[in-house]
């Protein structure tokens, strides 16, 4: 399959994204934001669910009309920047299960290491939403999606806030049936493999660390 990389250009998600990226954006409204953005996103990454007809009765006659078929969801967060985006994505797919990879960046490889892993039971058998905020050097996103298809994943997507070209075109090269969802592309990742101009570090935003 080719590279998909999708960029939700809609106004009210950039106009929500910019607020993020201001660094005197509070941790209260920071978090808003990441979850309001998160959710727009499961919007858009959700717009190629099967859909199939069932029978239902309005108050007024009855008709056909479509719900939702196929595989049952799984949204699974990066540790921990990603848990930041999950609320958001469950208040649109509430039933979705929810799973967990834990892993750090190596500081001076910027190799992900992993610490955590936690999934339901029939995770092959679902579509897997994988959230991270920063697709940076995308060694955290490649090494997630690798546990996951030895795990026996098959139904992969990735989504993310902000996408660094390095981020893409790593993950892309790795993990090229794995479509990609993302608010923006932004220039290029720092010596210390921060997007620029970015957002700054996700997780201490989100949880107020710093
Ligand atoms: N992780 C972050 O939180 N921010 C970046 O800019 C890159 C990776």
């Amino acid at each position: 399959m080719a590279h998909c990389v999708t960029v939700v250009d809609h106004p009210l998600l950039q106009h929500k994204l910019t607020m993020a990226r201001d660094a005197a954006t509070t941790t209260d409204n920071f978090r808003r934001l990441v979850r309001e953005i998160a959710s727009m996103l499961a919007y858009e990454v959700t717009r190629d669910l099967p859909t199939e007809k069932i029978r239902v009765t309005t108050p007024v006659a009855e008709c056909e009309a479509p719900v939702i078929s196929g595989k049952k969801l799984c949204l699974v967060s990066i540790l921990r920047a990603g848990n930041g985006m999950l609320d958001g994505m469950i208040d649109l797919l509430p039933g979705a299960r929810v799973g967990h990879i834990g892993l750090y960046r190596d500081p001076e490889s910027l190799e992900a290491v992993e610490y955590y892993f936690k999934l339901p039971d029939d995770v092959e058998d679902r579509l897997v939403i994988v959230v991270d905020p920063m697709l940076a050097t995308g060694n955290s996103a490649s090494a997630a999606l690798s546990r996951l298809k030895e795990a026996g994943v098959s139904s992969l997507k990735f989504v993310c806030l902000l996408a660094a070209p390095e981020g893409l075109a790593a993950l892309g090269a790795a993990h090229p049936d794995v479509p990609i969802t993302t608010a923006a592309v932004d220039d290029h990742l720092n010596d210390h493999g921060y997007i620029v101009p970015g957002l700054g570090d996700a997780g201490d935003r989100i949880f107020g660390t710093k």
